[in-house]
């Protein structure tokens, strides 16, 4: 159960289920203007997937799933199509796969039994990133400032968040007592989305351009950078937002602690390690214009990785809602987690 303090820190949700389409908080627009858009086929939830309309690991799956339910009411001889729609939408995080592999199973009961796959995987979603806020808490010490990196809370989740979610409960509970947030360039996941959610629930920020980090850290005012995770391999190696990997050499020279903070379907044991994991490629125009207004001059080409890959050694913790595997490998990991499903 939240505490009352907590709740008050935990007052949005983006993706929300309407019976007949799929209501999504357009994270395109925020912080300037709070629209919603409306998803009524599987192939219009796989754009908004695509286009950022819904982003962060946990979100995408659980869009994804409705996406799955839409098909089966509206379009049912289509379903395999909407199927491998939804799971090209995007590559790297693979809360995607996974939430379309547990709707698969769910597919002999028809529309009616995926619908309830659907909500618990969004329930589950929810009660994982409180049990997960309230372990990484524990974890961080008493007074301690934490750097958080892209946006890993409501907005990218069923609620609460990951590694926001930590954040929440550690406010809340005051181990936490300075919170920043990197811009997260091209598209200021920090900026545009962290700084929104911490200011409208009450969660005192600073926001740092990302190349003030290392800074930052010799500063002494942050003793944890705490991130979420698209996807972590059977060793620990963690794939998250362009600019974790830099954050974790970072800290480990300044001696600040790291931690990832992400839901048990992130975990991919099927993939041994981060050389395995596809890395997203997004249009150079993210990174040449911003609003539609060129930023640089025309002519210029540009390098658009979105994600990068944090080796295992440089990550101090993963907490998930199973538990925390302190000092990753692929032993520990494999005692929590298992070995692989056979056929992922
Ligand atoms: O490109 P995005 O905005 O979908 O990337 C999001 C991230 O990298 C998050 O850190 C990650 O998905 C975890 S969200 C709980």
């Amino acid at each position: 159960m939240i505490s009352t303090a907590a709740a008050s820190h935990d007052t949005i949700r983006a993706v929300l289920w309407q019976g007949d389409s799929l209501r999504l908080l357009d994270q395109r627009r925020l912080p300037f203007e709070e629209t919603y858009i409306e998803c009524r086929t599987a192939a219009e939830a796989a754009t908004a997937i695509r286009d950022l309309a819904v982003r962060g690991a946990p979100a995408i799956g659980i869009a994804a799933a409705w996406g799955v339910v839409l098909a089966a009411q509206n379009d049912p001889a289509h379903l395999d199509e909407a199927f491998s729609t939804l799971r090209a939408a995007r590559p790297t995080a693979v809360n995607l796969m996974w939430a379309l592999d547990r709707m698969a199973g769910a597919r002999a009961g028809g529309a009616e039994a995926l619908e309830r796959e659907a909500q618990a995987i969004q329930d589950e979603d929810l009660a994982a990133n409180r049990q997960m806020g309230e372990l990484g808490a524990r974890l961080l010490g008493h007074g301690v400032g934490v750097l958080t990196h892209c946006n890993t809370g409501s907005l990218a989740t069923a609620g609460y968040g990951t590694a926001l979610g930590v954040i929440r409960a550690g406010y809340s509970d005051g181990s936490i007592v300075r919170v920043f947030a990197g811009e997260t360039r091209p598209w200021l996941q920090g900026a545009r989305l962290t700084m929104w959610e911490l200011v409208r629930d009450g969660i005192p920020a600073h926001l740092i351009a990302d190349s003030a980090a290392a800074h930052l850290m010799k500063s002494g005012d942050v003793q944890w950078v705490v991130v979420g995770a698209d996807r972590i391999a059977a060793n620990g190696d963690t794939a998250n937002k362009i600019g974790t990997y830099q954050l974790a050499i970072a800290a480990r020279h300044h001696g600040v602690r790291f931690m990832v903070v992400a839901p048990s379907s992130t975990i991919d044991m099927a993939t041994p390690d981060g050389a395995a994991i596809q890395i997203e490629l997004r249009s150079p125009d993210e990174m040449l214009s911003f609003g539609g207004t060129a930023t640089v001059v025309e002519g210029a080409r540009a390098w658009n990785p979105v994600f990068d890959v944090t080796p295992h050694d440089l990550i101090d913790v993963i907490v998930t809602e199973r538990g925390a595997v302190h000092a990753p490998d692929a032993a520990r990991m494999k005692a929590l987690f298992g070995a692989p499903a056979p056929d992922r």
